[in-house]
């Protein structure tokens, strides 16, 4: 039996659509084994079958035979915290670990192929803060280092947003302004990500691409952000397509900024969580990184 966690994570990071991700310290974890039947354990009945995301990805990876699975997640489905990367790349993965054949360069591939982008596909498989796009002979991704000053908090409303409803409320096209503008913000993201400089880091996260369209979707997200942005001087951005935010510090959240967040109607919890170093696997009771 083979036990695999994978990172929890957050794709756009403000302007960055589609490209910018970052892993973070909360993780599904899999235990998986060969079988002769497909069992699959702690998901509910309507995904115990084939259409099982961790199932598809298995046999796209080429898995033939059975497997049981036993789920156990503490990432929030429909979120925005990239909880179907966490399905694909366990799935992917089990494969590769089971047949001896671990390769994170075709499991980042297999996995944008089947998000459709890699922007959550390749913090999931290779941790840390990484910069994406479709190249000419595929996806290609890169790392990018990040300040240690910096700190990560999720807020995580009880609602729940689905990816495909969250990109049918975008635009089709923008105006070449709005692309140029974008286009500088996720660049200058990434360099402030890099030297810790918060005060660039809130003016680049001024996403014009999607934040705009999805704040709607996420109940009491401007008093959200209003009230961390004050509090820490940073900047609250739409983790993924919502509903979960992300804000990016270097001050800790206060108490009473806190408490106000909690007591709004739609329960929000708040972890500020570490920076992933990617997917780890378990055999012989020692847990490894599969870099
Ligand atoms: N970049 C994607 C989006 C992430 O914002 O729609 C969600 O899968």
């Amino acid at each position: 039996m083979i036990r695999i966690k994978v990172p929890a994570t957050s794709a756009n990071l403000g302007p960055g659509f589609d490209c910018l991700g970052i892993a973070l310290g909360l993780y599904n974890t899999f235990e998986v084994e060969e079988s002769k039947e497909l069992v699959l354990e702690g998901v509910e009945e309507r995904f115990c079958n084939e259409d099982n995301l961790f199932v598809k990805a298995y046999r796209t990876a080429g898995g033939s035979g059975n497997i049981h699975v036993k789920f156990n997640y503490d990432i929030p489905i429909s979120r925005g915290l990239g909880s179907s990367a966490t399905l694909y790349t366990g799935g992917v993965l089990a494969y590769q670990l089971l047949n001896h054949c671990l390769d994170p360069q075709k499991l980042f591939k297999i996995v944008s192929d089947l998000e459709g982008h890699p922007d959550n596909a390749a913090p999931s498989v290779f941790g840390g803060l990484t910069a994406s796009m479709r190249g000419t002979n595929g996806w290609i991704t890169h790392s990018i280092p990040l300040n240690e000053t910096l700190r990560f908090t999720v807020f995580i409303p009880d609602v729940e947003v689905s990816t495909e409803e969250a990109r049918a409320s975008l635009p089709e096209s923008y105006p070449r302004k709005v692309a140029a503008a974008n286009g500088g913000k996720a660049i200058l993201m990434s360099e402030a990500l890099r030297c810790g400089d918060i005060d660039l880091l809130r003016q680049a996260a001024a996403d014009q691409i999607h934040e705009p369209y999805r704040r709607k979707l996420i109940p009491n997200f401007d008093i959200v952000k209003k009230t961390v942005e004050y509090d820490t001087g940073g900047a609250l951005v739409i983790s993924g397509s919502g509903s979960t935010c992300l804000l990016i510090s270097d001050h800790p959240l206060s108490d009473p900024a806190a408490l106000k967040i909690m007591i709004l109607p739609e329960h929000w919890s708040i972890q500020e969580l570490p920076v992933s170093t990617g997917p780890e696997y378990q055999e012989n009771d020692i847990w490894q990184g599969i870099i």
